[in-house]
């Protein structure tokens, strides 16, 4: 029997690969940088299976440049954002994508960056290293405090409510908003629901982000919010770059109008070495990490390989993301 081609866009961890290749004919890009648009619109002819990760882009002319044959999509991310989804299931293609996995992993990451920010870590770090670290001093490098505050969270979802749990270990108050109101789940976190996202950007010290990239939420941060924040604030982004304005928010940090932000998500992304954002000595910016962790992009592998393969063998993958497409196909 031959056996299905699959193309995956980047070499993953092997738990995934060593999947793939048991039943698929698998091509695994080869270079360390991605395929540009023309080499990948070229390496998808004639697969019935991709494996994408969150930086390819999957639309409509991607599709057909793959053929009929195309059956499944699967997404080495939770965030699907870089795919046309209803491209997609016009097309009777299943698209699936990793959630769960990296939830734990994603709100340590963002807990990380908001106690960095918070305690200033990063300059400590600079500080040292340049070789100005004469004395200790009473009034070097005063961050803030942690424990007491007030947290918001926009999008109480999986890593929202993770990161909620954590603030909780803190004794830190939980405001947050989601766009479809009360989430059933949040009483076992602890946060309080707020009607509108003014509430929340008004009254919290730390702010960080947890909604997917979509029509709604780009550009969700934008400088009126930043005028509604505290100008204490620390504006914490593990979500997507352009859920962020980046010229308002390094006006914002620039002005003031906040005090500090710590990035794993930038818009452009990657953000070039010589950004304006990298110039502020208050913008923390690590390379979208969140889920960098050795555990879960194994788990991720795993759980991308077996989509595809489940889709491959046409039965319903358990993490498909455009259920509506069962009726196409
Ligand atoms: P999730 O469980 O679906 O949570 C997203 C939450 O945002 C949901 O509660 C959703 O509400 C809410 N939401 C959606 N649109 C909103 C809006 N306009 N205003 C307010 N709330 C809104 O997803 P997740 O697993 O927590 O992941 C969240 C996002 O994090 C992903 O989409 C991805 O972009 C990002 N992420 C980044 C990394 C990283 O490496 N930095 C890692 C993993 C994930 P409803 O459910 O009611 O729609
Ligand atoms: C990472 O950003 C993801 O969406 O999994």
């Amino acid at each position: 029997m031959t056996k299905p081609k699959v193309f995956i866009t980047r070499a993953i961890p092997d738990q995934g690969l060593d999947i793939l290749n048991e039943s698929c004919d698998t091509e695994v890009w080869p270079k360390e940088l991605p395929p540009n648009r023309n080499e990948l619109l070229k390496n998808v002819t004639g697969m019935e299976g991709l494996l994408s990760l969150l930086t390819d882009k999957m639309d409509a002319e991607l599709m057909d440049a793959a053929g009929d044959q195309l059956k499944v999509i699967s997404n080495f991310a939770v965030g699907y954002d870089n795919i046309d989804i209803s491209a997609a299931t016009k097309r009777g293609i299943l698209v699936t994508n990793t959630p769960g996995v990296l939830t734990e992993t994603t709100a340590d990451l963002a807990f990380a960056l908001l106690m960095s920010a918070a305690r200033r870590i990063v300059e400590g770090m600079d500080y040292v290293r340049s070789g100005h670290w004469q004395v200790w001093e009473p009034k070097l490098l005063l961050g803030n405090d942690i424990h007491q505050k007030t947290l918001g969270i926009i999008g109480l979802g999986r890593i929202g409510r993770a990161v909620a749990r954590r603030a909780s270990g803190f004794n830190m108050k939980v405001l947050y908003y989601n766009h479809t109101g009360r989430n059933k789940k949040d009483e076992e976190v602890g946060a309080l629901y707020c009607d509108t996202i003014d509430e929340v950007l008004k009254n919290s010290d730390f702010i960080s982000l947890h909604v997917p990239l979509s029509p709604e939420t780009h550009h969700l941060i934008d400088s009126p919010a930043f005028s509604k924040m505290k100008k204490t604030a620390i504006l914490i982004n593990t979500s997507r770059g352009s859920v962020v304005n980046s010229d308002a928010l390094h006006k914002a940090l620039d002005k003031g109008e906040i005090a500090y932000a710590a990035l794993d998500v930038t818009d452009p992304e990657p953000l070039p070495g010589d950004h304006k954002l990298l110039k502020l000595p208050n913008c923390l910016v690590v390379p979208h990490i969140g889920s960098a962790t050795v555990a879960t992009r194994g788990l991720m592998a795993v759980m991308a390989a077996e989509n595809l393969l489940t889709g491959l063998r046409g039965e319903v993958p358990k993490y498909l993301v455009n259920r509506e497409v069962v009726n196409r196909i």
